[in-house]
């Protein structure tokens, strides 16, 4: 859900906001509102801050799209684009490469955990699945498995918007009124212990996902099944934080069945966990592909990619058919901007945000668990700086169903007042600032959205919508 908001009495940017009524497509809109509405305009953004059309200035809660992770405005990385830009803008990568693509394959593999030794570059994180997919099947064909194909995704999930990665998608509603590759797809349980059976221990949850996923493989015939996809922490689901052990355990599963494990980390990597990768350092897996896009270039350009394992390339050079061609390549394939634009977002990264993201993480969280005081919040959980305010109906049914759907949006519409932007998702709210975020402004992030919340409690009382 995107937040909708209008600013038709602003001063500045009428003529944007008219333009984009009357001229601009924006994802995920309703048949009701397609081309002819304006979402909030913003003007400026400066370190964890943005301006809206108003010349507001807002906390920008979820860095963008989970992807302003060292912050508006680093004049470092305007400058390292600029310089590429005036040295090199573009190459075909059918042909020839460059040098910064190369460097950062380097810096990513050092990072990457077991031997993820390669980078294939995408233009953002839906490619970067589409391209881990693509390989999958590749693969198979190549070394004489042609029917092992199907995908194991999970309820919660998201994976992005072209089609077959859109197909993986296990988020309510996405899925309602498109269409996917179903049959290439199963799809199992969310692991999100806050919706798990009444009365059952999160140990004994963990038991049956995995129980879960190991009938699912015999069900199917592992020959079956080309790979399972996930996310670490399933972001645009709801900061689902997987219960302990679970990504091992199912790891485990993938290699007696020779499964490919693809680990998505568009949202949990470039320090939003802390590390550059997550699934190594903080899970503790060695996936046999890695997603990445977003925090790679903090959103300051286009980019994604899918880190591959030196066996599997080992598998294919070796394989009968030396021949077989991986049909599969973007215009912007190792952009030369973009992995200058990373080669200098990861110096930053290093250089003491890591240390910082990671030093902060626990104070951020605690601070937002004290919202669960307010009797409209069923839960807050997450995982570094990532994390969730879930609304619920009442403790004792935890049912988001009955409260008004629209809850997220209306916190969100009080918060903006406040100055903070935060991002709704139906009964949700997802806080994923940048990682430069200090102890103050966390403080003052929390006490805006304490204020938001408490506000929409009154609104929702007042409507007779709740009673809580
Ligand atoms: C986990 C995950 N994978 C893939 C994507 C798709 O990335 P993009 O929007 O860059 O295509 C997203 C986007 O939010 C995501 O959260």
């Amino acid at each position: 859900m995107v937040a909708v908001l209008d600013f038709e009495d602003t001063g500045s940017g009428d003529e944007a906001v008219d333009l984009a009524r009357r001229h601009l497509i924006q994802p995920w809109p309703t048949a009701g509102a397609i081309g002819a509405e304006a979402r909030g305009l913003i003007g400026e953004g400066d370190g964890i801050y943005i301006t809206d059309g108003k010349g507001r200035r807002l906390i920008d809660g979820p860095a963008g799209m989970w992807c302003i992770n060292v912050g508006h405005r680093r004049e470092e990385l305007a400058r390292a684009m600029y310089d590429q830009a005036m040295q090199l803008s573009y190459n075909t990568p059918w042909y020839t490469m460059n040098e910064p693509s190369a460097m950062l394959a380097q810096r990513l593999a050092a990072h990457a955990p077991g031997d993820l030794s390669h980078v294939f570059y995408t233009t953002g994180g839906s490619t970067a699945v589409e391209t881990a997919l693509r390989f999958m099947q590749f693969y198979n064909n190549a070394r004489g498995q042609p029917e092992k194909k199907l995908i194991l995704s999970r309820g919660g999930a998201y994976h992005g918007s072209t089609y077959l990665s859109a197909s993986l998608n296990g988020r309510p509603r996405d899925r309602d009124w498109m269409d996917g590759a179903d049959g290439l797809v199963v799809k199992l349980t969310a692991p999100n212990p806050f919706r798990r059976p009444a009365g059952m221990s999160v140990e004994a949850f963990c038991d049956f996902l995995v129980d879960e996923f190991r009938d699912a493989v015999r069900g199917i015939g592992a020959e079956k099944i080309g790979a399972f996809i996930a996310e670490p922490v399933q972001a645009s689901g709801g900061v689902i934080v997987p219960p302990e052990n679970y990504l091992k355990r199912v790891r485990e599963l993938c290699r007696a069945n020779d499964l490919l494990f693809i680990s998505d980390e568009v949202v949990t990597a470039f320090g939003r966990l802390g590390h550059v990768f997550a699934s190594g350092d903080v899970f503790g897996i060695e996936p046999d592909m890695i997603t990445f896009a977003k925090g790679v270039t903090s959103g300051y350009f286009p980019l994604g990619g899918l880190m591959v394992s030196e066996r599997l390339l080992e598998d294919l050079r070796r394989s009968n058919h030396p021949d077989a061609m991986f049909a599969h390549g973007l215009t912007y394939s190792s952009h030369p901007v973009g992995c200058a634009v990373a080669l200098k977002n990861l110096d930053l990264l290093e250089g003491g945000i890591l240390d910082h993201a990671r030093k902060i993480a626990p104070y951020f969280q605690a601070r937002l668990k004290t919202l669960e005081e307010l009797p409209l919040v069923g839960e807050v959980r997450g995982m570094g700086l990532m994390a969730c305010v879930e609304c619920v109906a009442d403790r004792e049914s935890n049912d988001p169903l009955q409260l008004d759907r629209q809850v997220g949006s209306r916190i969100d519409a009080h918060c903006h007042e406040l100055g903070l932007l935060v991002r709704p998702l139906i009964n949700m709210c997802v806080m994923s600032p940048p990682l430069i975020i200090t102890k103050d402004e966390i403080d003052d992030m929390v006490t805006i959205l304490r204020e938001g919340i408490s506000r929409t409690m009154e609104d929702l009382r007042r409507e007779g919508v709740w009673r809580g």
